[in-house]
Formats: structure tokens, sequence, C-alpha cells
């Protein structure tokens, strides 16, 4: 049953009302009016102590009795068909102890069957291929894979095996994939069928505009580098799997693996109990994830199978490429009236490569066209990759509205609040001030920026963030009350590495009145039972934290029941604060730790299930950044002298991981913008730098000062009131400074990243490389 409920929304100061339609089950909401102690305030990590001692467990820390060593034996080729594979010797090799071949043409099929979040499709795309032949379509795609008792010896065994390809004409190249008469990744040819949107009518808009501008945009492929590579151990014991996985998604892991392997999904544990990053590269278990466990099966003992640094960045996931034409048109006074994407770029030989959120969703205009086309080549399959597809599009779409800006003689952000879309909690204009004010925006000057000394020029330049609200059913959550007065919390979900564990922890000791550190939280475990959904899209806390509150407020009124006689009061009459119960009316009370041993033997056990997000409610997360760049036009450097970054989560739960998650989208955000591409060899169809040296991502030298500024704001779609906040922070941060370099300049940036060669030849002082 629903009932109607009034809360506040809005930001700090500024409220109001509305009425809410909410299931009777559910606790007050934490709304703008909600007096909390503990959720809102920064609180140290938990686990910050055992990461840094190196007492955590990560997969690549699992060893496990009688455990072998797997590898993976991958392509050389670009393009070719398996015409045989013989592994006899390295079957004979001492110390090797299953040996497994990839050339049966279904052999991943379950896998490809399940497609959860973006994975690479190839169904029916394998019609016209001869029977009883494999094609390998990327230089590192897995052909056959070895466990050994060391991974020395596994390396040797990889040598050992022979295999016979029919090597086949590939393209890696964006341009070339393009033109008819290119070598065709898969049968079907290099252009799926592509995707289109309209709303309003474009041709109108531009009709309306007192100032066009269009232009081209390029953003490279870029490779996720999570700190830790893919990886598992897998152990079978009988008929049952356990899997210790580094996985973004324990539950859908196990789905794969129950697929693959048709068992019972009793039959599959998957845990991860510390992870080191995913940003989308680790949904489900893929190839790599079941191999180890092939493996395990084969050898009839463990299996530890991590990838290097190589393997992971030829084939585990990438950010595809962009090629964006862009014209926008807008009023003398900078109101949008037409904007028009027309984009193509590729993700290897898996789709996603669209581009076109930011342009649908950041800024209020009534008409606008997307066209996006995905281009297959030989190279490894993309990934989501944290706000896919929106640090491409925000670069375009941000670069564009600074030269209407530019044309009309309106300052940037000007442009910007005057398209601003309406939303219920009006977080984005709080934030374009405190970041505007914050980097210092008045000082801005027209191109050609500021001199700074000598060669070097500043400039400043600002984008807008946006992400959905996507958390949601179903995820499940229990709070355990032991007599000892211990307090458990579990639910299923992984750590992803951004403070999972800690912000759990945050939310039963809010409602149970202890401190953070006082919750044992366990997660990262299918045999928990309490489902979480995967960790991508900025959903866990959304989707697992009112889960997570409702059990606590379920154990909470247990644990009244059981002391309420006791205290001479009704249930309903008692608190739970600092750590001790008392009544209202402040006559008696006891220490939680006094309640908890009432209960004997017994233990106080609530669960509770993620209702639907209230409907109306929610809106999405917004965020502002604005970036100081120096130039130095002599060298081409660019140096980030600051960003300001201005975001909302809804609600904010522990400051200090908020501030982290800003921090961290920024960083990888300037990364993208100044250093990092994959880039491709077209003749031989190799990947040159699938390494950490060739391909840079950026250390603390390139780490500008960042200020994150974290804003309130209130439209609970959920009774905590959180909203995500894992992806918006990369998604406007090399436009700002894409923005900011061509204010210093006074030439517009089109080309990520913004390399010093590039820069020089903007300045006409070299030929474009
Ligand atoms: Mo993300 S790309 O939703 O991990």
């Amino acid at each position: 049953m629903a009932s109607s409920r009034k809360v506040r929304i809005g930001h700090e100061g500024k409220t109001e009302e509305v009425a809410v339609q909410v299931p009777e089950s559910e606790p007050a909401i934490w709304d703008a009016d909600a007096r909390l102690q503990i959720v809102g305030r920064a609180t140290p990590r938990l686990d910050g102590v055992a990461k840094v001692t190196g007492q955590a467990r990560y997969t690549y820390d699992i060893t496990l009795p009688g455990m072998l060593y797997g590898m993976i034996l991958r392509s050389p080729h670009p393009h070719a068909r398996i015409l045989s594979i013989d592994a006899s010797r390295a079957a004979r090799l001492p110390g090797v102890k299953a040996v497994v071949t990839f050339e049966a043409p279904d052999f991943f099929k379950a896998l490809e069957e399940t497609d959860e979040s973006g994975k690479p499709v190839e169904s029916g795309e394998k019609k016209g291929e001869a029977p009883n032949m494999r094609s390998v379509r990327f230089a590192g795609e897995e052909v056959a894979a070895v466990a050994a008792t060391t991974s020395e010896i596994a390396e040797d065994a990889l040598e050992l095996i022979d295999v016979k390809y029919e090597t086949l004409p590939h393209v890696v190249d964006l341009e070339e994939a393009r033109r008819p008469d290119a070598a065709k990744v898969f049968p079907s040819g290099n252009l799926p069928p592509p995707a289109a949107g309209e709303k309003g009518n474009v041709e109108e808009g531009f009709r309306q505009a007192d100032a066009v501008v269009e232009g081209t945009y390029t953003t490279p492929v870029a490779l996720h580098n999570a700190l830790e590579t893919h990886g598992a151990v897998a152990r079978w014991e009988g008929g049952k799997l356990t899997v210790w996985a580094s996985t973004q998604g324990v539950f859908g892991f196990r789905d794969e693996l129950r697929r693959f392997f048709k068992i019972p999904a009793e039959n599959v544990r998957v845990i991860s109990e510390y992870l080191g990053g995913g940003f989308g590269a680790k949904f489900g278990a893929g190839v790599m994830g079941v191999v180890p466990a092939i493996l395990a099966k084969k050898a009839r003992a463990p299996v530890k199978l991590m990838l290097d640094r190589h393997e992971e960045n030829l084939a585990t996931g990438n950010r595809p490429s962009s090629v964006q034409w862009i014209k926008i048109g807008a009023k003398r006074d900078g109101t949008l009236t037409a904007i028009h994407l027309r984009s193509y770029g590729t993700a290897g030989i898996a789709g996603g490569a669209g581009v076109s959120g930011p342009v649908r969703m950041i800024y209020a205009c009534p008409n606008v066209k997307t066209e996006e086309q995905d281009v297959m080549t030989n190279a490894g399959f993309a990934m989501p990759f944290r706000a896919p597809g929106f640090p491409q599009g925000s670069f375009a779409l941000e670069s564009a509205l600074d030269e209407v800006a530019d044309r009309l003689g309106l300052d940037p952000l000007e442009v910007r609040e005057k398209n601003y879309r309406e939303q219920p909690a009006k977080a984005l204009r709080v934030e374009y001030d405190l970041a505007a004010k914050e980097i210092g925006w008045g000082r801005r000057r027209s191109p050609a920026g500021a001199a700074a000394a000598g060669s070097l020029r500043r400039g400043l330049g600002m984008g807008t963030a946006v992400w959905g609200m996507y958390g949601g059913p179903p995820a499940d959550a229990m709070v355990r009350v032991h007599s000892d007065g211990k307090v458990e919390c579990v639910c299923g979900t992984q750590d992803i590495g951004s403070g999972t564990r800690t912000a759990m922890a945050v939310v039963v000791a809010e409602v149970l009145g202890l401190k953070p550190e006082q919750i044992k939280v366990v997660l990262g475990d299918t045999a928990t039972g309490m489902y979480s959904p995967a960790s991508g899209g900025s959903v866990t806390l959304t989707s697992i934290l009112p889960a997570v509150r409702s059990a606590a407020e379920g154990a909470r009124q247990k644990l009244l029941k059981v002391v309420a006689p006791a205290m001479g009061a009704r249930p309903e009459d008692l608190d739970l604060k600092q750590g001790r119960i008392a009544a209202r009316d402040g006559r008696r009370s006891m220490t939680f730790a006094q309640a908890a041993s009432r209960l004997k033997s017994a233990i106080i056990s609530a669960q509770a299930s993620r209702t639907e997000n209230y409907p109306g409610r929610g809106g999405e997360s917004w965020g502002a950044q604005f970036a100081e760049v120096e130039v130095d036009t002599a060298t081409g450097q660019v140096r980030i002298v600051k960003i300001a970054a201005a975001h909302d989560a809804g609600r904010t739960i522990n400051r200090l991981t908020s501030e982290s998650q800003v921090n961290g989208g920024v960083i990888m955000g300037l990364s993208y913008a100044l250093l990092e591409q994959r880039i491709m060899d077209s003749n031989t169809g190799h990947v040159l730098n699938a390494n950490l040296e060739n391909y840079r991502i950026a250390g603390t030298m390139e780490i500008p000062d960042i200020v994150p500024i974290l804003v309130e704001a209130y439209d609970p779609a959920n009774n905590v009131g959180v909203k995500g906040l894992g992806e918006p922070p990369v998604v406007p941060t090399a436009a700002a400074i894409a923005n900011a370099v061509s204010n210093a300049i006074g030439v517009r940036v089109r080309d990520l990243p913004i390399t010093p060669d590039r820069i020089l030849a903007l300045l006409g002082k070299v030929r474009e490389a």
C-alpha cells in the first residue's frame, strides 16, 4: 500500500514542500528537514588501515593449497581463422596440469547470450563462417589457456602450443573501416545500423538562430587501467564452484558462470572482498572470468589467473573513439534554438560508441537531432567506461557552446545559465555559482587569454556534468544485532573502491545511534543471499542504502521492543543515540551493549528490500567544473593550474569518500584530456602502447589543485535521498580543460588528447602531426 507523505526538497537554505507517494513500509524519509548525526559527515574509510597495511585481501592475494597458475594464449593476428591447435607438447611439459583450446566456434557462446551491461554481442554475426572454425577478430583475443604449478611453467607451455591460422584481411583504422571496400570485421560488415533521434525540428531551430556554429571534434580510444587488473581464482569442490574475482558485480559474474557451466546458481559462489577499481570494464565474468574455472575443472585443482598490464590493455575493454560533427544555433542572448550532432566512433569488435547523452540531457533546447554510427574494427571490444559516451559528448558540446559564446560576445557561463534545464532541487545553479567563485571566473578574458610570463598564457574554461538517477530495486540487506553488542550489516554488494563498505556502516550507525566503526560490514559475496546490482552506472549506494536503512530500522524496532519493559516505557518512547538507549522523557537510559545483552542467546536479524523509486522524485545528479590552465606557447605544454568541481549526489552520505570520488573523476578526466590515447598500427593491427609506459596516465606531476565542492540537494526518490556520484565527476573535465586551453591560446581545440604537438600546430608553429 502506498501513502502520501510530505517531504521537503531543494538545496541548502532553499527548500519547498511536496507530496510523494511512498510504500507504507518506508521509514521517515531523510529529506531536507532531516537532522542527521553521522550521515553527511567525513567518515574515514573503515578499511583504510587494512588497505594501506596490505591486510586487505584482493583477488590477487588469494592463495589456496595446491593452487595452479593459469595463463592465456592470445592471437598474434588481428583477424584470422583458427585452422587447428595442437597443444600436445604443452600438455606434456612437466608441471602443466591442464590445457584448454578455444577453436570451437561456439566455445564461449553461453557468454555471448548474456548481455547484461554492454558486453560485446556477436550473436548473429557468425553466420556465413565455415563451421568448426572459430575466428579471432583482434590481436590479443583468447585462443588457448594452460594451468601449471608455476606461472613460469605456464608461460613456457604457451610457447609450446602450435596454432595454425588462416590470416584474414583486417582493419583497425576508423576512417579506413568506413570505406565500402574495407576489410570486413564481421561478415555483415563494419557499419551496424546507426542510432538516430530527433526532438522538435532542427531545421526550424537553425532558421530561428542569430548565430550558428559548427565544427568537428575527435576523441581517442582510452583504456580503463584500473589499478588491479582483471583476474580470478577458481576452485571446484565436487559440483560446487567458488570464484574469488576482481569484478564489479558478483551476482552478474555468478550468473555467467552458472550459465556457462549449466549448473544451478546455488552451486556457484562469487567473492570479491576488495576490488582495485573497475570503471566499467569488470561487469560479468566474460571469457576472462570463465577461463580459470574451466582450467580448474580440468586440472582438478584451484587455479589463479590474473592478467598482466599488457593483456589488460589489449582485451578487457576501452572507451570508444569518436568523431563528432556538431552544429549549434542560438539567439542573440545565447538561448539555444537547435543542436545537431552527427558522430561515429569505434568500439572495436563491440558496439557502444554513442556520445549523444550530454547533447540530449544537459541543456534545455527545443530542437535536438542526433545521429550516431558504430564502426567495427579489428580491435579489442569496448566496455562501459565511467560515464560511457559522456566525456566524449561533453567535449564537443561544451566546446561548441563556448564558440557560440565567443561568436555572440557573451560570457560562456551566461550561455549555460541561459539554457539551464529546470530541475526540482536546483542544485546546478548553486554549483555554477560556487565553482565560478572558487576559480575566480571574473578574471576570465576573451581569447587569447592572459599573459602569465614570457611565452606562458593563462585561460579559464568550464563544463557541466549530468548523470541520471539509475539506482533502484532489486537490492536486499540484513542487519543483525548480537547479544554481545556486535552489529553486522550484510549485503552481497561489492565495494569497487569507492567506499561502499563505509557508507553502509554510516547508515546503520545513524539509525542505531552508534559509531560507523562499531558496525561490521559483510559484503562482496553471493553466499550472503542479499542481492545487489553490479557497481556501475553510479547505482550502488542509491540501490543498496535504502535497503540497508530499512533493515537497520527493523533491527532498531526489534531491539527497542526487547528493552522497553525493562525501561518501563513503550518502544516508541525510546530513542537510540550516541551508544545509549534512552526514554524520551530522559528519566532512564542504558547503553547499547546493555540493551543487546538482554537478547541472551537470541540474535536480532532484520532484512529489507529496496522499494521502487518514489514516483516523480530523484532527478539527475549535476555538476559544474571550472578549470584554469597555463599554456606554454613555445613548447605547447599545457599545465593545469586548478580545477574547481562542484557536484551533488542528492544527500551526501560520507563527505570524505564523496570528495574522493570527485577528485578521482577529475584526475581521470584531465588524464583523458591531456595524455591518454591507444595507438594502433594499421599494418600489423597491433596496439602499440598496451602498457603504462607509452600509454600515459596522469601521475602526481600532472595533478593540479583540485577543489571538490559538494552541494546537498534534496529530492529523495528513496528513504535515504542519495543519488549517484561515481560517474558525473569525469563528465565535464576534458571539456572544461579544452575550453580553458582555447581561451588561453585564442584558437579552438578540436582534438583530444591536447598534446604539445597539437598546441604548436594550432598556433601555426608546426604542421599538424
Ligand atoms: Mo560504470 S562505466 O557504470 O562502471
